[in-house]
């Protein structure tokens, strides 16, 4: 039989006939084998990096790097690379340029076959080796308001799912609700006293907020009511039923309330919160403390690592659990029990300590070996008002999620009425388009900044028809959808003529659209590896400039002055609907639905 590690060895360059090809992740094979050859006595080459080029399509810049090593001139290490590259579908053209690098340019024919199959199969996932991904994402605390910050981490978390299960990964949405901890002693207490017969007949708490509240209040300045919240957080640990009966109507009470946002917003998460650790926090404790691995400090068990300079606190001196505990619990519980090769938490930056500290100590513990698991912390900044302070009410309160995407929905509502779009729309389109343009555009402010920073949310700002925003996006794409609906010509006879004859190119815009077509695919490697969303956003803004270019210079169809058809450039259209099924497809990852009409 065939030897397996001399197959293995080299890396594939074939064009899959069943994929869109990843272009960059493509030329950086045949770059990778062709270094290889032209210098097999290196035994650790620089590594290839290709790029986009304005000279030609790409350009590879590898042999600069591989000439310092070797200490010759890198024109002639370039032309060496190059002459060792041999046939590829996907090149046309090599060209040695200034002091050593390689200009790529694409084959003609590979543009065209790229381009109608996006066209005839849609987007097509770049091969990925896939694995078990645990996305833990949005996690807001029970009987507290779901903030700004959580709403981040649910669309920024929902995207990431998103990318990662369409690139093949099997993807546990995780909702890791702060539904434990020493907070429902006081609720539990509280809604004895008003609701006594809360095992009979459920109370109809409204405003949890509110119940919060008074029972904070109760909790802080009454002695007697303090000692009974904590003689009831026992009992809720202990299990005892009546207890555990108040803990569940409260979590409902709040878990409604979410899912509420997460159907307005589209969002799918599993909830698994901090209470479903209860007894593997316990084992976890006992383990930890007969290793040796706790140490005593004020009355508490605390934890230290390597690089870790807070330490976690894994027993509190009343002999609770904390927040600390919990994520020791968990992050044995994915990798040990699901099975999860890849971790990925979204939370704010400001719980950078806390991760390093639980990471470092469940690397100590054993429990997290970081060569066999990746783990990711995703982090995004604060949400700041238009005054560039912390987002809150006029009154200074937390803004309450339901309440801010109304506020979207009537603010979407007003500036397409005042485009007169409800003059044009039936009333059924017109509240579609009203909800895409509202939700679609609070996803898309969020998500096409560099998430690390943090970020001002305003309504004018996302809701304006300029700019890199989903408002102007979502328009332009309408706009491309109803160029060959305006022809007269059918999605069918598109698709038909696709399939049958080949693509024209002739025009340098037809082709510059064609080309930036086909960068979707790396970029949907890139972000499903590095998990920085923002690149997609500007990629489709740059496109929808590309595609203003093409439509301007490029007639898809003729019409004399009374309005009549006089031609359709039938490979123009195609070029539209490639278009459009490129923006469809990202704006699906990034969470938002796109509109035929608005
Ligand atoms: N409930 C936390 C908060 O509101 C977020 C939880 C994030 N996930 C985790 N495993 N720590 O800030």
């Amino acid at each position: 039989g065939r030897s397996k590690q001399a197959n293995d060895a080299a890396p594939s360059v074939e064009v899959s006939l069943h994929h869109m090809c990843a272009i960059l992740q493509n030329l950086e094979q045949v770059f990778i084998r062709a270094v290889n050859q032209a210098y097999p006595q290196i035994s650790n080459p620089p590594s290839v990096q290709i790029q986009l080029s304005k000279m030609a399509d790409y350009q590879c810049n590898v042999a600069m790097a591989l000439a310092k090593i070797l200490k010759e001139n890198p024109r002639i290490v370039a032309q060496k690379v190059l002459e060792a590259v041999g046939k590829s579908p996907v090149i046309g053209s090599l060209e040695l340029s200034g002091p050593g690098f390689i200009n790529i340019t694409l084959s003609q024919s590979f543009i065209r076959e790229q381009v109608t199959r996006l066209i005839t199969e849609g987007v097509t996932p770049p091969p990925v080796e896939p694995i078990t991904v645990a996305v833990d994402f949005s996690s807001p605390n029970i009987a507290k308001e779901m903030h700004v910050g959580h709403l981040r981490s649910t669309i920024i978390g929902e995207s990431i799912c998103r990318l990662l299960e369409f690139v093949g990964h099997k993807v546990l949405r995780i909702n890791h609700l702060g539904d434990w901890g020493t907070q429902f002693g006081m609720l539990i207490a509280h809604l004895k006293d008003r609701y006594p017969d809360y095992l009979l007949s459920p109370p109809p708490i409204a405003d949890l907020q509110g119940f919060y509240k008074e029972s904070k209040k109760r909790f802080d300045d009454d002695e007697e009511f303090k000692k009974r919240a904590y003689a009831a957080v026992v009992q809720l640990q202990a299990h005892e039923p009546d207890h555990v009966q108040a803990w569940k109507l409260i979590c409902d009470i709040s878990k409604a309330e979410f899912d509420k946002v997460y159907a307005r917003l589209e969002v799918r998460t599993e909830a698994c919160g901090e209470s479903f650790y209860q007894s593997r926090m316990e084992e976890l404790v006992k383990d930890l403390d007969s290793r040796g691995l706790l140490s005593l400090e004020d009355g508490r068990k605390v934890m230290y690592a390597e690089n870790c300079t807070v330490p976690l606190t894994v027993v509190k001196s009343d002999g609770g659990f904390t927040y600390d505990t919990s994520d020791m619990a968990c992050i044995k519980y994915r990798i040990h029990e699901l099975g999860a090769q890849w971790l990925v938490y979204v939370t704010d930056a400001g719980q950078q300590q806390h991760f390093k500290s639980f990471l470092a100590c469940a690397q100590r513990a054993g429990i997290y070996d970081p060569s066999a698991v990746r783990v990711d912390h995703v982090t995004f900044g604060v949400v700041l008002g238009e005054d560039r302070k912390k987002f809150k009410t006029r009154s200074g309160d937390t803004v309450r999620l339901v309440e801010l995407l109304e506020e979207g929905l009537s603010r979407a509502e007003a500036v397409l009425r005042e485009k007169g779009r409800h003059e044009v729309l039936t009333p059924h389109e017109f509240e579609k388009a009203k909800t895409a343009v509202a939700y679609g555009c609070i996803k898309y402010a969020d998500l096409c900044h560099d998430r690390t920073r943090d970020y001002i949310f305003s309504f004018d700002r996302m809701l304006d028809f300029k700019g890199n925003t989903a408002a102007y996006l979502l328009y332009a794409l309408t706009r491309i959808c109803s160029i060959a609906r305006t022809a007269g010509v059918s999605q069918e006879a598109l698709l038909k003529a696709a399939r049958t004859a080949p693509l024209e190119l002739a025009h340098e815009k037809e082709w510059k659209l064609a080309r930036a077509l086909l960068r979707l695919p790396d970029i949907i490697l890139r972000l499903a590896t590095d998990l920085y969303l923002h690149p997609l956003c500007e990629y489709l803004y740059e496109l929808s400039s590309v595609f203003s270019e093409f439509y301007d210079n490029c007639y898809c169809v003729e019409k004399d002055e009374s309005g009549t058809v006089l031609q359709v450039h039938t490979s123009r259209l195609l070029l539209c609907e490639a278009t459009a099924t490129v923006f469809k497809h990202s704006f699906a990852l990034l969470g938002i639905n796109t509109l035929d009409k608005m």
